[in-house]
């Protein structure tokens, strides 16, 4: 079985064996037989010609592995990563510091802002080892910076950032305002979308409700107004500062509060600023309660004198001495208002007002049928009544009575013809002097 081949392969190989390649420092012998010389492998050197192989660097070092190193000394063997010199030994990086490659320098200290854990060599070799710490980032350039308005990190060595959901912010520069997503608040002027709640995650951030701020950005409840105060308006600058509570409509700021409109003034929005007069003739009610002062409806028309009749009432204006009139008038005209009038009388259907120069007009929903006989005699009173009206005459005080027709045709002794007709009074006209005139 045995043959030349055979044989001669097996003298090659137990020759090999015995025999490896004589390599000079630096090398060893390699190949299937051992018959080459190759440079030492990894961390290890020799330092001698020989057949004996390579040795490893000493615990701590390895070849600086940046050079075309010739492994042929142990001074080939320098610090490896995350370790400096000290003495002959090589020891890991000091807290904060770190170093990349192998090498003989001194670590590095780490940028500003960022901390090394541990004292493993392998948590010393490297830029990410310096960890930035929460609420702030590693940058490309490898700095620390806080976190951006709207973001935070919550976890040292982020390399970026998270952003806050949506309406959320962070403010302020330090770290800590940027270290949690607690930090991610709702702006001023804002509250979470239910009250209380400390989940930002599954939050919104809201405007804060009527009469209530929030002056700073926050995860609480916006706080109520003093009582009193109102805020302005639905938009969040209505809400985001203590200033925005302020005088409710029928109020004004006056000696660093809110008081209720002076007399005849009203203010029909909140805020600080005066209130408007009520226009001339009008005034208001002379309550402190401002709801009376919050309209420009709270300035009533002044009247002089007022009257009413069966569904409605006409009084004269105290400012112009126009008449105005009120309530169901389904009989009855727009009144003369551009005439100054002395006084009014409102009767069942009809109304009679006294003129500047004495005379009388009357008016009906028939305009026609508005004036008396004699358009020219002077009263010094009058008085309706359901049908008609009578009125005391100036110059000598007798009783003039005038009716509608449209109403009398029943009524014996009256007198049908024309309008509103002159009637013949029950008592002798020469004996009556009346001062006063009342008709029922
Ligand atoms: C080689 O290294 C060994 C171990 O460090 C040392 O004892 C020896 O003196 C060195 N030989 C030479 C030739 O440098
Ligand atoms: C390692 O190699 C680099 C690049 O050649 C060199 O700058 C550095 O000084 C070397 N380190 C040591 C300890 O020799
Ligand atoms: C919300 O919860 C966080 C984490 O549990 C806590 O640190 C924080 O104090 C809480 N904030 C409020 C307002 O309760
Ligand atoms: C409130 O909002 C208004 C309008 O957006 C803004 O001008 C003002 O600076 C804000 N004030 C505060 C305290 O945030
Ligand atoms: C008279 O004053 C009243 C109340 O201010 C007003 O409504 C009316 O229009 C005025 N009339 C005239 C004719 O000016
Ligand atoms: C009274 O005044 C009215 C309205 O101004 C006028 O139309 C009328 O002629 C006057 N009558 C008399 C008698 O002065
Ligand atoms: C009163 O005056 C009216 C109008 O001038 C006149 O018609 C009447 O006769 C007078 N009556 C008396 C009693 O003087």
């Amino acid at each position: 079985m045995h043959d030349a081949t055979c044989c001669l392969m097996h003298l090659r190989t137990v020759a090999s064996v015995d025999l490896p390649a004589v390599c000079p420092p630096g090398e060893q012998a390699v190949g299937t037989y051992l018959d080459k010389c190759g440079t030492c492998p990894g961390s290890t050197y020799k330092n001698s010609t020989g057949i004996n192989l390579c040795r490893p660097c000493p615990v701590g070092k390895a070849i600086n592995s940046s050079l075309p190193a010739d492994h042929n000394s142990l001074d080939d063997c320098v610090c490896s990563p995350g370790r400096e010199l000290a003495g002959d030994a090589c020891k890991v990086c000091g807290l904060n510091q770190y170093k990349p490659a192998a090498g003989n320098e001194p670590c590095t200290a780490c940028p500003a802002g960022s901390l090394t854990s541990g004292q493993q060599p392998s948590q010393h070799d490297e830029l990410a080892d310096c960890k930035c710490q929460p609420g702030s980032y590693m940058t490309a350039a490898g700095t620390c910076e806080i976190c951006p308005s709207g973001t935070y990190s919550s976890a040292a060595g982020s390399f970026e950032c998270q952003v806050c959901l949506d309406g959320f912010i962070t403010v302020g520069s330090n770290a800590a305002d940027h270290d949690s997503v607690f930090d991610c608040l709702c702006p001023a002027g804002y509250q979470l979308a239910a009250a209380g709640a400390n989940d930002s995650m599954q939050q919104t951030c809201l405007v804060c409700p009527d009469n209530t701020y929030q002056a700073s950005p926050s995860l609480q409840p916006c706080q109520a107004c003093p009582p009193g105060t109102v805020t302005l308006g639905p938009a969040p600058g209505d809400h985001n500062s203590s200033t925005s509570c302020t005088c409710m409509a029928g109020q004004y700021k006056v000696g660093g509060s809110c008081s209720t409109c002076p007399a005849n003034t009203f203010k029909t929005t909140p805020g600080e600023a005066a209130c408007v007069p009520c226009p001339a003739g009008t005034a208001t009610y002379t309550t402190s309660n401002p709801v009376d002062h919050n309209s420009a409806s709270d300035c009533h028309t002044v009247f002089k004198l007022i009257d009413s009749g069966g569904t409605f009432s006409c009084g004269v204006v105290t400012s112009n001495s126009s008449i105005a009139c009120w309530g169901s008038m389904p009989d009855i005209a727009v009144p003369i208002s551009q005439l100054a009038w002395k006084s009014v009388t409102v009767g069942g259907f009809h109304a009679c007002g006294i003129l500047a120069n004495d005379t009388v007009r009357c008016w009906s929903k028939d305009s026609d049928k508005a004036s008396p006989t004699d358009p020219n005699l002077k009263f010094s009173s009058i008085s309706a009544g359901g049908y008609q009206t009578c009125g005391l005459l100036l110059e000598n005080s007798t009783i003039r009575c005038y009716s509608n027709p449209s109403y009398i045709f029943s009524y014996a002794g009256y007198d049908t013809v024309g309008q509103y007709t002159q009637l013949v009074p029950a008592l002798s006209a020469a004996a009556a002097e009346y001062l006063q005139a009342s008709a029922g």
